[in-house]
């Protein structure tokens, strides 16, 4: 498939924005259990859970998650060396019982390691949140 230059001026700034999100790290705390707020974990994912929403997430994943959270989520990514806490196993039992607008809160709000993706379209936020719980019991 060929991009064409608008296209690819918008991978380049979303790169950018990667970098930039993951510059200066915020220090790493001590950190209890992370729960998002309940008007945020009774949010409804807006998007039919289908083959092009799977499509869309895993394509989300690939560009801005796995290299921390590792290429079938499993939290072992090429960056998850360096990092205490550890990027979360997504196919993990405590991961796949969180709601889908848990997931989205903590995704959209990070926390010390994690970025924030506020920067993502919402859409691509609820696609991956789709294609995380896809992974569980993989
Ligand atoms: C720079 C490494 C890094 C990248 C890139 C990254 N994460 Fe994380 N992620 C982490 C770390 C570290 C944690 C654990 C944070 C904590 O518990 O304080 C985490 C935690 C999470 C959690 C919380 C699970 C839970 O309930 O504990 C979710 C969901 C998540 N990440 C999704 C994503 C998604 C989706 C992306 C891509 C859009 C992404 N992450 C990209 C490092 C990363």
């Amino acid at each position: 498939m060929r991009m064409a230059a608008w296209q690819t001026a918008g991978v380049v700034a979303l790169a950018a924005g990667v970098v930039l999100a993951l510059g200066p790290s915020a220090p790493v705390l001590a950190q209890g259990a992370w729960v998002a707020p309940a008007a945020e974990k009774s949010k409804k994912n807006p998007l039919p859970d289908d083959k092009a929403t799977l499509e869309l997430g895993e394509k989300v994943a690939k560009t801005n998650c796995i290299t921390c959270h590792g290429a079938k989520g499993k939290g072992d990514g090429a960056a998850a060396a360096a990092l205490n806490p550890k990027p979360a196993d997504w196919t993990s039992k405590r991961v796949q019982a969180e709601s889908d607008g848990e997931i989205f809160w903590k995704v959209s709000t990070g926390r010390g390691a994690m970025p924030s993706w506020k920067f993502l379209p919402e859409k691509d936020r609820w696609a991956v949140v789709h294609y995380i719980h896809s992974l569980g019991g993989k």
